[in-house]
């Protein structure tokens, strides 16, 4: 399959319609995902990533019906994870000597992935490469999402080739931006920004004000997994810069598990609460043992506070709950507001470990939490309707 995007650029990537799990399991693609690669056709031609492993074969069997592989001068890889160069090993056996253009971390992480020593051409921000009437320039995007990670734009096209920065796992026959529910292309934006780089958001409002300062102008995103930004493609730039800026809405999220519904019955009576102190706040209720763990994420990063409910088990912490904080802290979220709660039967440290955890990661403590004994009565479920009127007024 080919798409052509503009005079001279192909889209010739592998759309994974199966995937549901990436990341190993760490991030739900439930609407699947696409590995973009590109083909740049001008004196000289340039194939700008390729895909996952897996599709290898396919990949290089498809890229050779498009172009005599001889024929490809230069493999631009904008980041080494294995989702983009999974294919480079089987597409070298076939043109060992092709130089591959990269960042100084990229060469050492295909080194480490590969095991092979290729032609590398390292490049760094401002490098150009002419490949005839166009040029390439390479700006150096580490951290966005890993340290190797670099950004391809391409002169009198004006195409940004962005990498993981602006994708979305999301699968379509339609790839381009023009032709998919904006809604849905909005949603897996914010859930891929929200879960993979939201963590690095200082960095990337300083990316884009650095290529904005070089005075590129930027007509088309072509991002390495799902749909590109083809038409007005300052839309997604411009999300990228209020979602870099602590981005908030008018939410709480709450997130608990439960094992005799006593912490559930906690959640909705603190629910209760917020609500009567401001009904103008939207609250989510997330049972996190059979709630996706990337929609809640995206829910935090959307919301002003969280509160996180657990009861006591085994002197600590339900798993699923403990497994959420993990994920929670990884993700260094700033600005935001928290506060624990939890039923216990007989010795109850859930919610003091919670609001600990909480403080560590940076969270704006609200309260010391509320924990109830056994399941509610009348006094808990007017403490809970407190806690919640305590959170409204505090965010
Ligand atoms: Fe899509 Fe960081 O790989």
């Amino acid at each position: 399959m080919k798409i052509t995007l503009k005079k001279g650029i192909d889209w010739i990537g592998k759309i994974d319609w199966e995937i549901r799990r990436f990341h190993g399991h760490e991030y739900t693609a439930n609407r699947g995902t696409s590995y973009n690669s590109y083909l740049v056709r001008d004196e000289k031609n340039v194939l700008i990533d390729t895909v996952a492993a897996p599709f290898s074969l396919e990949f290089v069997k498809n890229l050779a019906e498009e172009i005599a592989l001889d024929k490809i001068d230069y493999v631009v890889i904008n980041h080494a994870e294995p989702d983009h160069s999974g294919a480079l090993k089987e597409l070298m056996r076939h043109i060992p000597q092709t130089t591959i253009v990269c960042t100084k971390n990229c060469v050492d992480s295909l080194r480490g992935h590969y095991h092979e020593d290729w032609n590398f051409q390292i490049v760094k921000t401002g490098d150009r490469l002419s490949v005839g009437k166009k040029d390439l320039i390479f700006i150096e995007a580490p951290m966005i999402h890993w340290p190797d990670t670099m950004f391809t734009y391409l002169t009198v096209d004006n195409v940004l080739f962005s990498n993981d920065a602006f994708g979305q796992h999301y699968a379509s026959e339609f790839m381009t931006n023009d032709q998919v529910s904006q809604n849905d292309l909005f949603a897996e934006a914010m859930k891929y920004y929200a879960n993979i780089v939201n963590k690095f958001s200082p960095i990337v409002l300083r990316k884009i004000n650095e290529i904005k300062n070089l005075n590129l102008p930027i007509s088309m995103i072509c991002p390495s997994h799902g749909i590109i930004w083809k038409k007005k493609c300052e839309q997604i730039i411009d999300k990228y810069l209020e979602w870099a800026s602590d981005y908030q809405e008018n939410q709480v999220t709450i997130i608990y598990d439960t094992m005799w519904t006593a912490t559930r019955q906690m959640a909705e009576w603190i629910a209760k609460g917020i609500h009567q102190e401001d009904s103008t706040i939207n609250i989510k209720l997330f049972k996190v043992s059979n709630s996706d763990k990337n929609d809640i994420i995206t829910e935090i990063f959307k919301s002003k506070a969280v509160l996180f409910g657990s009861p006591t088990l085994n002197n600590g912490l339900m798993s699923e709950v403990a497994g959420i904080l993990e994920e929670v802290q990884g993700m260094a979220f700033k600005k935001k507001s928290a506060a624990a709660f939890g039923s216990y039967g007989w010795s109850g440290e859930s919610v003091v470990k919670l609001t600990n955890s909480l403080q560590g990661m940076g969270f704006k403590i609200i309260n010391q939490g509320l924990k109830i004994q056994w399941q509610p009565d009348t006094k808990a479920i007017k403490d809970c309707i407190e806690y919640g009127k305590e959170v409204a007024r505090n965010i």
